[in-house]
């Protein structure tokens, strides 16, 4: 069922901080410009926001089933011994040691201690996995498996009776091949499967991930079949994790074969690696439940590859997913923001939720998600998660998330752990990068909370160094009472001056107002080009005198001038690019991965000295301020690959396909194009694969030029 949106006016749910802690602080300061397209539409784009303006972007998607009218999956009927009935939660050494030294029974008790001591195994966290290389690569003459005993020098019993001693439990790992992942070629369980599962229920064993390599092309499903019928003749509950990476659609067959199952490939511990796991892992909705979980892998969080709002983000979405939580960084290492990560409660609840749903996409545009899930209790669990390089207002309402029409809604928020009440709008500005989880209820409960606002910027994000430039934020009370005594305050990085041009507060802003204010925002002279982040606060109280506050960030962008008549776009600084295969190139080729590694742009054999060379998906913006009329280029694909490569190009004026040529091939001759971008304060030139995925597409705007 489609629920129509309700009130679609912006409100701010008290979002996370987001303050990246691994990024010098130059760097944090000036980040290099990001999509800031998107931040764009978001803002300059929009009406003056009133309550019934649409200042959210319409989901591109309709609402999807984000609750109890989900279309579940025509699923096999699940393993009925009643393990994992909420999704596993533990630790597992791979992420953080893969082969090395450091893996062995020393660290795993060092584990299972601090599971203890640092309130993980209060928090729910169970099982102690052991992953890849705790064996000798032989067998021993009976065909038994023997534990390494640099590794583990007492064996895996003992260390399993340890981790039981404190009412934990051990999970080991074998490959459904001849041999484990490892090159050093550890024995798998293919032909051994009943006397490998044998020796792990003797060893008091809980748990088993079962691999994929090696496996000598025997079907998928027999293979993994074969060994939940070995664990099972043991007797010994053995919570099942089938790893085959997703390579056979597990979804589709394992509900009765396995207790979980990888989706995806490895990740690693980088951002674009756990996003795109993420974006696979959240189409397989329909098929995750109690005791058949979907496994987008183990936890990267604080393993050090990514910022603090980062692994926020990819706790807080692992948790929506319903998928397992196996910690995967060395707990013995690890810094208390790891540890506030791993061992938020109320993030946990979410994951554990005994209803057992994997959250489904509300909404998701321009990088913008709305993520929901619901709960046993009816209320729903909300992630607002901004993928793009600037913060975005991001929002959704009650209705669409799948809750019932009520006077009004409870919105707690996970990671600030406080409560606020909404009368039908869950939005927020959200960090880049980041996510804001809040647990959204319906219920009479409301009334003892104050008011959530909504703040954000309703300007275009542009400042010009050295120049006062006019930024206008708003800050709307979306609850059924009045925020009183509000102040704003607007802050810019050092050196920065925020002046206010309007009134920067009011002794009470009623339900459904905003105000709105102006402020001279002036960057340094000299302020490189680049993305700066400026702080918004509001600060008030509820009628019955209980303080809130609602701290979001913002992206100002410095930008310069475009210059008047006719330029190059390749002379032109870009605000941003995004490109497919290494770095967008000027003035040649795209060349491979590497910088500065083109060729002369050459379309049918003709080559032209000025334009971009980008890669299939590309994306280049230039601010224009307004005050430019049209780009034209000659387009195509170029002729380094040979005859390969199909792409499609599309100029854009703010949220507008201005121009497009359709998809192009290698054979196609130069087209040349025209757009008018007139008014526009920023232009993007988009290549798309053709529809065909992207490799070999290295497209050229030959002879690019912008006229202002
Ligand atoms: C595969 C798995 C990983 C890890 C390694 C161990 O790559 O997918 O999770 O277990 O093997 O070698």
């Amino acid at each position: 069922m489609r629920h129509p949106h309700t009130r679609t006016a912006l409100m701010n749910a008290a979002p996370t901080t987001a303050t990246p802690t691994r990024t010098a602080p130059a760097a944090r300061r000036r980040r290099l410009l990001g999509t800031v397209t998107a931040a764009l539409l978001c803002t300059a784009g929009i009406a003056p926001l009133t309550l019934t303006a649409p200042a959210v972007a319409a989901p591109a998607k309709a609402p999807v089933e984000a609750h109890g009218e989900s279309p579940r999956a025509p699923e096999a009927p699940a393993l009925a011994d009643g393990l994992a009935l909420t999704p596993p939660m533990g630790f597992n050494n791979w992420n953080s040691t893969h082969c090395r030294a450091e893996f062995d029974e020393s660290m795993v008790k060092g584990i299972a201690d601090l599971f203890v001591d640092k309130g993980l195994k209060a928090a729910g966290y169970q099982y102690v996995n052991l992953d890849d290389c705790w064996a000798l690569p032989q067998r021993d003459a009976d065909g038994k498996l023997v534990p390494d005993p640099a590794r583990f020098p007492h064996g895996i019993k003992a260390v399993a009776d340890y981790v039981h001693s404190k009412g934990l439990k051990l999970g080991i790992y074998t490959s459904a091949g001849t041999k484990t992942c490892n090159s050093a070629g550890f024995p798998g369980a293919l032909g051994h499967e009943y006397s490998d599962a044998r020796q792990f229920a003797d060893w008091g064993v809980d748990y088993l991930k079962y691999d994929n390599c090696n496996n000598q092309g025997v079907d998928a499903r027999s293979r993994y079949t074969t060994m939940r019928d070995a664990l099972k003749a043991t007797g010994r509950p053995i919570v099942y994790s089938i790893c085959e990476w997703g390579e056979n659609k597990p979804w589709e067959w394992a509900a009765d074969v396995g207790h979980l199952w990888r989706t995806t490939g490895d990740i690693s511990d980088n951002w674009g690696s756990m996003l795109s796991i993420l974006k696979k892992n959240l189409t397989l909705a329909p098929y995750a439940g109690p005791g058949h979980w979907n496994d987008p892998d183990m936890l990267e969080v604080g393993n050090g590859g990514m910022t603090a709002t980062e692994y926020r983000t990819h706790f807080s979405m692992w948790s929506v997913m319903a998928a397992p939580l196996l910690i995967g960084s060395d707990l013995r290492k690890a810094s208390q923001a790891t540890f506030d990560v791993l061992g938020n409660k109320e993030v946990i609840a979410v994951d554990q939720d005994p209803l057992g749903r994997q959250g489904t996409v509300v909404s998701s545009e321009g990088g913008r998600w709305v993520v929901a899930k619901e709960m046993k209790d009816g209320s729903r669990a909300v992630a607002l998660l901004n993928e793009t390089a600037t913060a975005q207002r991001i929002g959704t309402t009650a209705r669409a998330v799948g809750l019932p029409a009520a006077p009004a809604y409870t919105l707690r928020d996970l990671w600030q752990h406080r409560s606020l009440h909404t009368a039908g709008t869950i939005a927020a500005t959200v960090p880049a990068h980041g996510t804001v989880l809040v647990r959204v209820s319906a219920g009479s409960g409301w009334a003892a909370h104050p008011p959530a606002v909504e703040t954000g910027l309703d300007s275009a994000p542009f400042v010009t160094d050295g120049t006062p430039a006019t930024l206008t934020t708003s800050v709307t009370d979306l609850g059924r009472t009045p925020a009183t005594r509000l102040t704003v305050s607007l802050s810019g990085p050092e050196g920065w001056t925020v002046r206010a041009l309007s009134a920067s507060g009011t002794a009470a802003l009623p339900a459904g107002g905003t105000l709105r204010t102006r402020w001279a925002v002036t960057a340094p002279a000299g302020t490189p080009i680049g993305s700066y982040d400026l702080t918004l606060k509001a600060s008030y109280r509820s009628p019955a005198g209980l303080r809130a506050d609602s701290t979001v960030p913002l992206t100002a962008s410095v930008v310069v001038p475009p210059p008047a008549g006719t330029s190059y776009l390749g002379d032109l600084p870009w605000l941003s690019a995004v490109n497919g295969y290494g770095p967008v190139e000027r003035d040649t080729s795209n060349g491979e991965s590497a910088a500065g590694d083109g060729h002369p742009i050459t379309l049918g054999g003709v080559v032209y000295a000025k334009g971009l060379g980008v890669h299939a998906d590309s994306a280049v913006e230039y601010y224009t301020g307004g005050a430019c009329t049209e780009v034209t280029a000659d387009v195509g694909v170029d002729d380094e690959k040979g005859g390969k490569g199909t792409v499609a190009f599309e100029v854009w004026a703010d949220g507008t396909r201005v121009a497009s040529t359709g998809v192009l091939t290698n054979a196609m001759a130069a087209q040349h194009l025209t757009a008018d971008v007139t008014g526009a304060q920023v232009v993007r030139l988009v290549v798309t694969d053709g529809g065909d995925g992207i490799d070999s597409d290295h497209a050229d705007w030959a002879d690019a030029r912008l006229t202002c």
